[in-house]
């Protein structure tokens, strides 16, 4: 079974569905309460159980609680993904500090949070599958994403040295590192047609992403197939950090 924290939309609610219908109960995680019942209710239709549990990933306890009550109730827990991520986009001169500390609290603590709770669980049953989301833009700089990308190659790197430290737990550690997919995250940006075409410019496949196309993906990195990929971060961006 699967925790998928930011399933309430997005990214996260596409790789919950994905999870779902290659046959994983899933445990919902984030704050909108409505948003993960329709997750909640789109995973079912696969056939498989779909917990809702609110969670607000910045904070340690409500972490815990969600991989306790988790294991408690769909007995087991195999893959986590830590999704959930914010972005504000300042240029770093006008940046104010709870902008900065909401996005290390949730993009960088909340990675910490997911992976610390969840290791009771793992390491005692010598299995397990951890996910991280971390961006094209920790690889690229744009401006105004400066405390975004801090928080995104902080992801890469702790992916880098847990995938190392829990390779003799049997416990894979990997993260996507997405390029530009249109969500509520960006939507905003990317309505304005001369921004739209400034951030495609950059990427070879000249459109942005589907969130179906992130499925595929966390599918491989949560079965058997990935077993011997540890510590690693896959670009999935039409080519952007290629060129
Ligand atoms: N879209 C892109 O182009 C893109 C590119 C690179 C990387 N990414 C990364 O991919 C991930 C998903 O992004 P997205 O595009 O799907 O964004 P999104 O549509 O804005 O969704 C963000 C998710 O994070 C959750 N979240 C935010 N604050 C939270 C908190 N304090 N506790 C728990 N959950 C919280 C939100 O749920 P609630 O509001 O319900 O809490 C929501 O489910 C993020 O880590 C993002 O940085 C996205």
């Amino acid at each position: 079974m699967a925790v998928v924290t930011g399933a309430s939309r997005g990214l996260g609610r596409a790789m919950a569905v994905a999870l779902a219908e290659a046959g994983a109960d899933v445990a919902l995680a984030s704050r909108a309460k409505v948003e993960l019942e329709e997750t909640a209710h789109q995973a079912e239709a696969h056939g498989v159980r779909a917990l809702v549990l609110p969670t607000d990933v910045s904070d340690y306890a409500a972490v815990e609680r969600l991989m306790g009550e988790t294991a408690s109730a769909l007995g087991r827990l195999d893959v986590v993904v830590n999704n959930s991520g914010i972005a504000k986009v300042a240029p770093l001169a006008e940046a104010r500090i709870e902008d900065w500390q909401a996005i290390v609290g949730v993009n960088l603590s909340g990675v910490f949070h997911g992976c610390r709770a969840a290791a009771p669980y793992l390491i005692r049953q010598r299995a397990g599958k951890i996910i991280n989301l971390a961006s094209v833009l920790a690889a690229v700089g744009l401006p105004g994403y400066t405390m975004y990308a801090a928080t995104k190659g902080g992801v890469i790197s702790f992916t880098k040295a847990l995938g190392v430290e829990w390779a003799r737990h049997n416990i894979q550690v990997n993260a996507i590192a997405p390029g530009w997919f249109v969500t509520d995250m960006n939507e905003a940006a990317f309505a304005d047609p001369k921004i739209h075409e400034r951030l495609t410019r950059d990427i070879p496949a000249r459109r942005t992403g589907r969130p179906e196309e992130i499925g595929p993906l966390a599918v491989y990195l949560a079965g058997p197939g990935s077993d011997f990929m540890t510590g690693q971060t896959i670009f999935l961006d039409g080519g952007h950090t290629a060129a």
